[in-house]
């Protein structure tokens, strides 16, 4: 017989922690679930109306629950105390110093978590890694524990890695593919198991909710991730070659993914790809095998991430040359900052590159984003380190309320995110076209727009995975 978990804590209210426990708590009324982080105003944000995250749908999930058994709070010690279960949510970000810098993964944040979770704990936990983490990292949890534990306190440790993708995160948890449970192959590890199985069981069919061992299952986190983005680098590749013959990207994907074997989805070219995790978790693959003396194999995995940066780079001469191989004194408009549509999400986005790369050809860039705030483009842009870079920035960049604004006597169009907005049967092209200088340039990263009505109009052009 397996313990039935009465009260959640989630350390992490972040992008996963915060989304995946509210529906935790929806599904679960009879469960108390507490999310807690150090960042206070994070905190203070998901107790308020406008929540720290932009995710559709998430607004209305909270506030189901928020209140009667979904509490957000500062209080990790309290929290961590209380609970039969705990889901470790921290970030991991890649680590930029030290052993494996630029590679490795920062795995700081989950190790002070676990040390605070073995210091607190007067009874028995489930540990459940959320995070996205190194092959093994659950056996170093384990030690942390163990060799802080009060007598007679057990740990129980599993691997339950996440795949909701930002945007879509509440459809993703709600009808997942699948939950994956990583547990040590003995009875305890089985039992805890199921414990966390009964929770997700409220919602997700039996059939879809798989155990394994742990080691199985960190690494299929990094596997899934890295076959993503795979996909993506593999048709960017491609695209390259339809610029350069009259090949069409979207006919070939559409050709491709018609094969049941390949498959349709993550088969769509763009400026390349962007967000918090495909990067960090393809350099940690790498940083593995290497570890491992694995050299062919770091290599094949590096190459996902090289050819993300060349996609980034090409699209970016192809502007350049368009524009008369000269980018001073000229106004660029971008269109969409985010990494993605339908997320006010950032990080790593291929807009960043793409602005920096025109700041070094002295362009004059307006960006317009319908969801990202101000500060954030004015964080993701100052180089870290340089004092006067924000005043220096602001003489060469601008942000806009609207695309129109945005497109207002700039030279070009630069679409970096595939916001629906942005779609020529939404925006008015016409205004934006007269309020253009001439020749007017539309550099299309994410294939949203109709070609032959935009050149109908009088514009330029250019398209990714299409000859110019
Ligand atoms: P995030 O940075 O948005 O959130 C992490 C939160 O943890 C932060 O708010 C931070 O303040 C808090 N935190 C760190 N240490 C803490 C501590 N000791 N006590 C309390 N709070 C602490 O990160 P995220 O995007 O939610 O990602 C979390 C993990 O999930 C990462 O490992 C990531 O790879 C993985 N993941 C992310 C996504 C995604 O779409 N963002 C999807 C799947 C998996
Ligand atoms: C991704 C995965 O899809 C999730 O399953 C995973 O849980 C998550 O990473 C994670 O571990 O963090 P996310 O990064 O939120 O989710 O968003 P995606 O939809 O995967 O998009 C990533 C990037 O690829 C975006 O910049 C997107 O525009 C780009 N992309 C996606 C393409 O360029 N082409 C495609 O066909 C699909």
């Amino acid at each position: 017989p397996h313990k039935k978990i009465k009260k959640i804590c989630c350390i992490g209210a972040g992008y996963v922690g915060g989304p995946t426990c509210s529906v935790i708590a929806m599904k679960n009324p009879n469960v108390q679930v507490t999310i807690v982080d150090l960042n206070a105003q994070r905190i203070e944000s998901w107790n308020s109306d406008e929540l720290p995250i932009y995710e559709p749908g998430l607004d209305e999930v909270v506030k189901e629950s928020r209140g009667r058994n979904l509490f957000f709070s500062t209080g990790v010690d309290q929290a961590i105390i209380e609970a039969d279960l705990i889901f470790v949510s921290v970030n991991t970000p890649t680590k930029y110093t030290g052993i494996g810098a630029g590679y490795a993964a920062d795995l700081g944040y989950v190790e002070a978590a676990t040390r605070q979770i073995a210091w607190l704990a007067t009874s028995d936990k489930i540990v459940v890694e959320k995070s996205t983490v190194p092959c093994r990292t659950a056996q170093s949890m384990r030690v942390i524990l163990e060799a802080n534990a009060k007598p007679g306190v057990r740990f129980d440790i599993l691997s339950n890695p996440e795949f909701l993708a930002e945007g879509t995160a509440i459809s993703d948890l709600i009808k997942p593919d699948r939950v994956l449970i990583g547990s040590l192959d003995t009875e305890e590890g089985r039992a805890a198991a199921a414990s966390l199985a009964d929770i997700y069981a409220s919602w997700v069919p039996r059939g879809q909710i798989i155990t394994m061992n742990v080691w199985s299952s960190e690494l299929s986190k990094l596997a899934a991730n890295a076959f993503l983005a795979q996909r993506i680098s593999s048709i960017n590749a491609l695209s390259a070659i339809c610029e350069a013959t009259g090949a069409d990207i979207d006919e070939v994907s559409y050709a491709c993914g018609l094969d049941s074997r390949i498959g349709p989805k993550f088969l769509k070219a763009s400026v390349g790809f962007g967000g918090s995790c495909f990067q960090k978790d393809i350099l940690n693959l790498v940083y593995l095998s290497e570890s491992l003396h694995l050299p062919e194999v770091a290599q094949y995995w590096r190459q996902v991430v090289d050819m993300n940066e060349y996609q980034k780079r090409r699209f970016t001469n192809r502007i350049i040359s368009s524009l008369f191989n000269t980018l001073t004194g000229k106004k660029i408009a971008i269109f969409g900052f985010a990494f993605k549509k339908d997320t006010g999400d950032t990080r790593e986005s291929p807009a960043i590159t793409l602005v920096k790369y025109f700041r070094a050809e002295k362009a004059l860039v307006s960006i317009y984003d319908p969801k990202v705030e101000e500060s954030q483009i004015w964080m993701d842009l100052c180089e870290p380190g340089i004092v006067d870079d924000l005043p220096a920035l602001q003489k060469q960049v601008s942000i806009a309320a609207s695309a129109y604004q945005a497109a207002e006597k700039a030279d070009a169009v630069v679409i970096c995110t595939e916001w629906e907005e942005f779609k020529d049967t939404r925006l008015d092209y016409e205004q934006i076209y007269d309020g253009m200088k001439k020749p007017a340039f539309i550099f299309d990263g994410r294939l949203v727009l109709n070609e032959k009505r935009l050149k109908k109009i009088g514009f330029k052009v250019e398209t990714i995975g299409r000859p110019g």
